[in-house]
């Protein structure tokens, strides 16, 4: 079962994460061993890349020896589109760190290969020795990344076809609905539980009843987030508003 803490709001939850990563950021480097961070984009990951990076400016945290590979991509968006998460990542993130960009992974929304190119990303992962620890939002659909409705528990890195709900909600984003890609590349739900540990933020009542589904739903594809409640170490972080109908 997945463990639920409900912060005061959205900043207290995305310091306490903040903290986790960096206990583990600062074990790792110890070890002399590089630590693997699975990432999220979207609104929600927002406050907690904020204090990533106060973190780093202001008590030194080192993202030197840090790998991330990222959720997700739109398809047909190049890592330059203001739109692509790619691109999202370096502004929020990236640049503001000392990590290395090789060391930094999303998947290439521009391959004409899409077989090839989520077989490798699946390598690129076992490579860098697994995922440590993975973030996750939560989409009104129930997806996590983009694995829409219905997605398989053991579902891996491969193209999607974006549910109409994801478009229109992502729709503010882009300005235009037309804008908005079809398509996307995204890590399975296989994939994602195999992190060895997983925190999901979820804030604001929009989140309310996608929250309760997933934490109370037996789990099932429909609702690829209820897959999140056989994962040993998974924890849903929420504000009281996302937590109101749990
Ligand atoms: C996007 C992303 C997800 C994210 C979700 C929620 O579509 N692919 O990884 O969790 O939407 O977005 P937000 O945090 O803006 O509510």
């Amino acid at each position: 079962m997945a463990r639920v803490v409900v912060h005061a709001d959205k900043a207290a939850a995305a310091q306490a994460v903040a903290v986790v990563i960096r206990d583990l950021v600062v074990a790792k480097a110890k070890a002399g061993q590089t630590a693997v961070l699975g990432l999220a984009t979207g609104s929600t990951p927002l406050p907690l890349y904020a204090e990533l990076i106060r973190l780093h400016r202001e008590e030194g945290l080192s993202f030197r020896n840090v790998v991330t590979f990222n959720l997700d991509e739109y398809e047909g968006l190049s890592g330059d589109h203001d739109q692509s998460y790619r691109y999202f990542m370096e502004q929020n993130l990236f640049r503001s760190l000392d990590i290395r960009p090789e060391n930094t992974h999303v998947p290439a929304g521009t391959a004409t290969d899409h077989v090839r190119t989520c077989a490798d990303y699946e390598a690129s992962i076992q490579a860098a020795g697994g995922i440590d620890l993975q973030v996750l939002g939560i989409g009104r659909t129930g997806h996590i990344g983009f694995n829409e409705p219905p997605s398989a528990r053991d579902s891996r890195t491969r193209r999607v076809h974006l549910d109409e709900v994801t478009r229109r909600d992502n729709s503010v984003f882009f300005g235009d609905l037309a804008r908005v890609p079809h398509g996307a590349l995204t890590m399975g739900v296989g994939t994602i539980m195999e992190a060895r540990q997983i925190e999901l933020l979820a804030f604001g009542s929009s989140k309310a009843e996608i929250v309760r589904r997933a934490y109370c739903e037996k789990p099932n594809a429909d609702c690829p987030a209820t897959w999140l409640q056989l994962h040993p170490a998974c924890t849903f972080h929420l504000d009281p508003l996302s937590d109101s109908e749990l």
